[in-house]
């Protein structure tokens, strides 16, 4: 790799840093002003705690829960959403993956694509995410931390999991948490591939909303991300590249 393209190539990886520390911090002064906010079914204490244990086995989903809750909650809020159901959500988004904790770790740290027994295994984060956020939260409330566990990987035409549910049969909520996983999978980078540009990501939503997602949340998420000037489909080295 010559001087230059080395150059370009920290200059990315910085640009993206910057991105992922804003969206962090972000993050944290969202659940900052959660505090007098109200009664939450789920204390921060407990949150953290899931979360470190999720961390603990996956170094991947550390960063990946809050930037989907960040997502999650700028959806839910775009469609107008009350503010207090936009908090309780914003703390189920943060545990939709909390079942992993139960994948065994030649499944969950596996680099290459998953055989199909491995993958009903993986399915399974869903199932086992939903029995432990059952156990925490109280009936009744209008964010069920459960259902968006059980849910977020089902598909509007149904061919998604773990229940194969179709269109509004998916859960309101599961169905934005779907909007904002998608979107950080497509746009991080992996061991085995680059991170796609936010650009990049909201238009594969775009291509894929009726099919795979609810068409409301991703153009509330793509009017937001484009108010919070996060669209920008190239980097400034790539626009001058160009020229
Ligand atoms: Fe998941």
């Amino acid at each position: 790799m010559s001087e230059v393209n080395r150059l370009k190539e920290q200059i990315r990886h910085l640009e993206q840093r910057n991105i992922e520390l804003t969206l962090l911090l972000e993050s944290a002064l969202e659940l900052q002003s959660d505090t007098g906010s109200g009664k939450l079914p789920f204390t921060m204490t407990a949150i953290q705690t899931l979360i470190v244990a999720l961390d603990s086995r996956d170094p991947y989903t550390a960063g990946h829960s809050s930037r989907v809750a960040l997502y999650s909650l700028w959806i839910a809020r775009q469609l107008g959403v009350p503010e207090v159901q936009c908090r309780q959500f914003h703390h189920a988004a943060l545990m939709h993956d909390i079942g992993k904790i139960g994948v065994p770790d030649r499944v969950l740290l596996k680099a290459d694509s998953l055989d199909d027994e491995e993958f009903s295994v993986m399915i399974s984060h869903t199932t086992i995410g939903a029995r432990i956020l059952s156990k925490m939260e109280a009936e009744g409330e209008h964010v069920s931390a459960s259902l968006v566990a059980k849910h977020h990987h089902e598909k509007m035409d149904g061919s998604g999991y773990p229940d194969g549910l179709k269109g509004e049969a998916i859960p309101f909520f599961a169905r934005i948490t779907a909007v904002a996983d998608a979107f950080d999978a497509m746009t991080t980078d992996r061991p085995y591939a680059k991170g796609r540009s936010y650009y990049d990501g909201v238009q594969e939503l775009l291509r894929c909303q009726d099919t795979h997602f609810d068409r409301q949340a991703v153009q509330a998420f793509a009017a937001v991300m484009a108010e919070r000037n996060y669209l920008r489909s190239r980097s400034v080295l790539e626009y001058k590249d160009a020229t």
